[in-house]
């Protein structure tokens, strides 16, 4: 697992040829700024080479967060990203690896009738209570994830998941209110507080698509505060002294700032953005879609871009993802070594520091 001697020692390795605030505390130790991610592209042998010699090249040069989803290219990420952990030269203790559990996942492929599927894999065997699944692929049940958690060490080869979210929980709003998706919460919380205790979690975080960048009038909002008072609650129940919850992960980019922008969760002072909630709740923040899933790699508004450094629009996006204020580490899907050498680069740059990033918004 990621050790705070590990990664501190990693940052020594390599802090010195990034810019100011490169690493970050995070977790036991630290993390770069710059994380990698591993969500697109197809579930193919071609795609998975690629990916395993990226991961590599990005944990041999200064990067280390990886970021993957026990459903991802059909579970094909996961084992990738084993497989690179085993074959780079940084130690496992120096890397952050972050995986999530929420949708059902496929086995290599997809399946050619997905219902068939999920029925005869999940429901079948008792993974899946029909009445805890929703849209025919999404589940935060505690006995569900606990399965998930086993089936995500053995893909990474691991011991220990640094990290572990629970996958885009606002799914659940889709059949039913928002107070039963906290109760749900709750009890996905205390199963993981359970695997925190046990040694198998080192910590959990909540990954979202909208639910904490969304105003509350929107149906698939969710409470930062009322999503920590229910990790505190599953702590308790456990008997765990500290809570587990140490992350968000949210997408935010140039042309999606709502993270910042959008006064969302509520506090005795008012309502604060999900950043500024995170950041005094002393979460962590890994941002999704740094570049907008590539769009930013071809073309930045020009008056974002003069404010940010970088010798290109990719750069300029990681820079201004990973300088808002709050974000620990900007995460950016990569297949592609050449894509790692750009990406790893934009960390030789300085940050925006919080006024000039204020600035951009005005
Ligand atoms: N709800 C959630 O929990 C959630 C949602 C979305 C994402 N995520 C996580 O966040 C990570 C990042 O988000 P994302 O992958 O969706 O989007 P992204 O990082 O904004 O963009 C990834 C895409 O950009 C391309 N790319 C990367 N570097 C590039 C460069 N320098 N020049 C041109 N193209 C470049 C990649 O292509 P190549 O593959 O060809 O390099 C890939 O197609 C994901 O991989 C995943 O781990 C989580």
């Amino acid at each position: 697992m990621a050790t705070h001697s590990g990664t501190w020692g990693y940052r020594d390795r390599f802090g010195d040829r990034f810019g100011r605030t490169y690493f970050r505390r995070f977790g036991p130790g630290v993390v770069s700024s710059v994380g990698v991610g591993t969500y697109l592209g197809d579930p193919t042998d071609a795609v998975d080479e690629r990916y395993r010699e990226a991961i590599v090249a990005a944990l041999d040069n200064g990067v280390n967060v990886v970021d993957t989803a026990v459903n991802y290219r059909c579970g094909r990420s996961e084992r990738v990203v084993g497989h690179a952990l085993r074959d780079a030269d940084a130690d496992r203790e120096s890397v952050l690896v972050a995986t999530k559990g929420g949708f059902l996942p496929f086995d290599g492929s997809p399946p050619a009738d997905p219902s068939a599927y999920v029925r005869r894999e999940f429901v079948e065997t008792g993974l899946v209570d029909p009445a805890d699944l929703v849209r025919g692929s999404h589940c935060i049940a505690p006995d569900f994830l606990d399965a998930m958690v086993d089936r995500s060490l053995e893909a990474l080869g691991i011991e220990t998941i640094d990290l572990y979210y629970v996958h885009n929980p606002e799914t659940q709003l889709h059949a039913r209110d928002r107070e039963a998706v906290y109760d749900a919460l709750e009890a996905a919380f205390e199963r993981l507080e359970a695997r925190v205790a046990d040694g198998d979690v080192g910590a959990y975080g909540v990954a979202t698509w909208e639910a904490f960048r969304v105003p509350p009038e929107h149906p698939s909002y969710l409470s930062l505060p009322a999503v920590v008072d229910r990790a505190r609650a599953a702590a308790e129940t456990v008997g765990n002294d500290e809570v587990g919850l140490r992350a968000v992960q949210l997408p935010f980019n140039v042309l999606m700032a709502d993270a910042f922008t959008v006064a969302a969760h509520p506090t005795d002072d008012g309502r604060v953005s999900a950043l500024e909630f995170a950041n005094e709740a002393g979460l962590g923040v890994f941002a999704s879609a740094s570049i907008a899933q590539g769009d930013l790699a071809t073309s930045l508004p020009g008056a974002i871009a003069a404010e940010l450094e970088g010798d290109t629009a990719a750069q300029r996006a990681i820079n201004f993802a990973r300088s808002a204020p709050g974000v620990t580490c900007a995460l950016v899907g990569t297949s592609r070594r050449a894509h790692v050498d750009e990406n790893v680069a934009a960390g030789t740059f300085d940050p925006l520091g919080a006024a000039a990033f204020d600035a951009v918004f005005e």
